[in-house]
């Protein structure tokens, strides 16, 4: 049954929560990207997720609260982490935390761990939907486990359609790249994935972070797989010159010459605006009548990390099924 598509009045959000109370799966937007939402709570919605994302059962997902106050009850909150939430809550921050025993959140959301991660999400859509369903909800992003995130709720449509009971349509994700993941579970806080909230916001309030080198197998960060974001096309990373067919991905004022089509991620060099415009782009150009996609060299500094972890990530080699 395809998927119904709604435009999030205050009715659909009822309905919506309604759905999620029931154990059935909604996507939703968020600043970031679309989330595919369930009830934390419960081990079979918690289960269908990762059957209709085809995710394996080790990689845990981001609950999702509407503030610090749902969040301190689900896991334990010290000043570091509190300072990290009044700071970057709600926003594109996932706060990985020891679990509190009797928060009630299903063991499969934390893929075993004795962790959790949580996200007040600031999208005015999902602040609505989770305090009308009253619930902690398990949302990962709404593609197919390896591929590219959705920034739009056709590129939803387009990954899960028939596996997800409905879609509430907030237009696209201003943010458009995923969270960033914060575990601060150790004695230093540690940067398990670049995202929204780019490094040097939380050095200023931290000091120094631990960030694991890409493609690095870092123990506490399980879902982090070589492979992921990946288009169906090769990407080519730093070029500077077309190879035969190829798309281009740019950045900045102008592109090399030779290749097939262009877009521009942003060509005034703005890395906020690179990061709304990579995933919609990389689908834009994973086009049969191209060879590949190359991209140009974007800067590792600010939103950049993040967009070069994703693009090293969608051109890392393929190795899962
Ligand atoms: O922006 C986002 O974070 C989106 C929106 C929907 O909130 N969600 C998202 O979820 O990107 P997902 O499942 O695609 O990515 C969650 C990341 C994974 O890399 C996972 O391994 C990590 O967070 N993660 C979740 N729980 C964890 C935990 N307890 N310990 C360490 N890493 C965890
Ligand atoms: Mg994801």
């Amino acid at each position: 049954m395809p998927a119904v598509l709604i435009s999030p009045t205050p009715v659909a959000i009822e309905r919506a929560a309604h759905l999620l109370r029931a154990g059935e799966l909604v996507a939703f937007p968020t600043e970031t990207v679309y989330g595919l939402g369930g009830d934390a709570t419960s081990d079979r919605a918690v289960a269908a997720i990762f059957a209709a994302k085809g995710r394996p059962r080790f990689n845990p997902l981001i609950v999702h609260v509407p503030g610090l106050d749902e969040a301190e009850k689900l896991a334990h909150f010290d000043e570091r982490a509190r300072l990290a939430a009044r700071r970057f809550w709600p926003g594109p921050l996932s706060l990985v935390l020891p679990r509190r025993a009797e928060s009630g959140l299903s063991l499969l959301a934390s893929a075993g761990l004795d962790t959790v991660a949580l996200r007040a999400p600031a999208h005015p859509v999902a602040q609505a939907l989770l305090r009308a369903a009253r619930l902690p909800v398990a949302a990962p992003s709404a593609n197919r486990s390896g591929r590219v995130s959705p920034t739009t709720a056709a590129h939803v449509t387009a990954e899960l359609g028939d596996l997800v009971a409905l879609i509430l349509d907030g237009g696209a994700c201003p943010i458009g790249i995923e969270s960033s993941v914060l575990d601060l579970t150790g004695a230093a806080p540690a940067l398990l994935r670049a995202g929204g909230v780019p490094l040097e916001a939380l050095t200023a309030i931290f000091g120094p972070i631990e960030t694991p080198a890409a493609g690095e197998a870092a123990p506490r960060a399980p879902g982090r797989l070589a492979s992921h974001y990946a288009p169906g096309l090769p990407v080519r990373l730093d070029a500077v010159s077309a190879h035969p067919g190829e798309a281009m991905l740019a950045f900045g004022r102008a592109a090399p010459a030779g290749f097939s089509e262009v877009l521009f991620l942003s060509r005034s060099g703005d890395l906020a605006e690179a990061a709304a415009n990579l995933f919609a782009m990389l689908r834009r150009l994973d086009r049969d009548e191209f060879s590949g996609i190359a991209v140009m060299p974007i800067p590792e500094e600010g939103l950049g990390r993040a967009i070069n972890d994703r693009l090293r990530r969608a051109a890392a080699p393929r190795d899962h099924s």
